[in-house]
């Protein structure tokens, strides 16, 4: 991805980098239909969040820093941790006290301290934003170097379609890192006049957990106040998005929607997408699914493009107990 680095808002010869991205756009049969998908879980650590991490990371060796908080119990924070242990910057990850070891491995392994918070989800926003009044915060979901990442699979999509964009694109969103980085993208290639428009971007969204599906459908600029429940969609299930204003404009902006899909219809698409050879987890079964509900009521000539966002092996123990679902 750093072909684009005229587009990066870093200096170049501080990239951090494994020589990620330009992942394979390919089409999928689904349900009869060809859907163009790009190929995200192909990264180092497993996700398409090594785009952000990578910019980010890169930025933060350009400014000089040594150490780095982040908030993240999953593949965000797995990406910031293995970006960190690349340049050589110690890095510490705030997650839930009840996080499953399993999921905390992958960091441990790169080396990140990880600091376990009690309380819940806000609570552990809340101490890594305290460490971050002497740290630099390498958030995720606030620090806008990783969607300068994230925006580079827009230039590659277009590019990979020969300098085109494409009519729609379906993402999963939760806190819209993948969402508002493509939106910038395409919205950069326009200003550029390579493209003539960007695509509608349509979010994916889990039924139990759907703030800003709700936000959109009830007309307001604002993701919706809900009490969520659980989701085998870990990944979007984020029930205040911290940018769900931007979210929701960005996609009313691009003529999108939202979608929500049920876990029954995750387990559905994630057997459909093996069966098809690709082994991808549940968060990434969630937009598999909202594709497929799409698809209902797609126009024939639809150019339609979407991701799997993440490897199915980051989820083993979830995904074996799909296998167990009676039917
Ligand atoms: C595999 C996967 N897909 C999609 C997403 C959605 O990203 P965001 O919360 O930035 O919208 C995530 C977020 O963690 C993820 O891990």
């Amino acid at each position: 991805m750093w072909r684009y680095s005229e587009g990066l808002p870093v200096d170049e010869r501080f990239a951090v980098s494994f020589e990620e991205g330009f992942t394979p756009l390919l089409p999928v049969d689904i349900d009869g239909r060809e859907v163009l998908v790009k190929q995200e879980q192909l990264f180092t650590t497993g996700s398409y969040k090594d785009r952000g991490a990578s910019v980010l990371i890169s930025k933060a060796r350009e400014l000089g820093i040594e150490e780095v908080v982040e908030d993240s119990s999953g593949n965000a924070g797995a990406a910031i941790a293995a970006y960190c242990a690349k340049a050589g910057i110690v890095c510490r990850v705030f997650v839930p006290e009840e996080t499953s070891p399993g999921k905390l491995a992958q960091i441990a392994f790169y080396g990140a301290k990880l600091v376990k918070v009690p309380g819940g989800r806000e609570a552990v926003a809340s101490a890594a934003l305290k460490a971050a009044e002497d740290v630099y915060y390498a958030s995720h979901s606030w620090n806008p170097f990783f969607f300068h990442g994230t925006k580079t699979i827009a230039f590659e999509i277009a590019e990979q379609l020969g300098w085109r964009a494409p009519d729609t694109v379906i993402l999963p969103v939760g806190n819209g890192t993948l969402l508002l980085g493509a939106y910038i993208g395409f919205t950069e290639l326009m200003k550029a006049g390579m493209i003539g428009a960007v695509p509608k971007l349509v979010g994916v969204q889990a039924a139990a957990c759907a703030p800003l599906a709700e936000g959109f459908s009830a007309g307001g600029g604002e993701a919706a106040r809900i009490f969520p429940e659980k989701t085998m969609a870990e990944g979007i299930a984020i029930a205040k998005p911290v940018r769900g204003g931007q979210i929701l404009a960005a996609v009313r902006k691009t003529g999108g929607g939202f979608i929500t899909v049920t876990d029954g219809e995750t387990e559905a698409a994630l057997i459909l997408a093996g069966r098809r050879g690709y082994y991808i987890e549940p968060t990434s079964g969630a937009a598999l699914a909202g594709v497929m509900e799409y698809l209902r009521t797609a126009r024939p000539d639809e150019g339609i493009v979407t991701v799997f966002s993440g490897h199915g092996l980051k989820a083993t123990e979830k995904m074996a107990a799909v296998l167990e679902e009676p039917g």
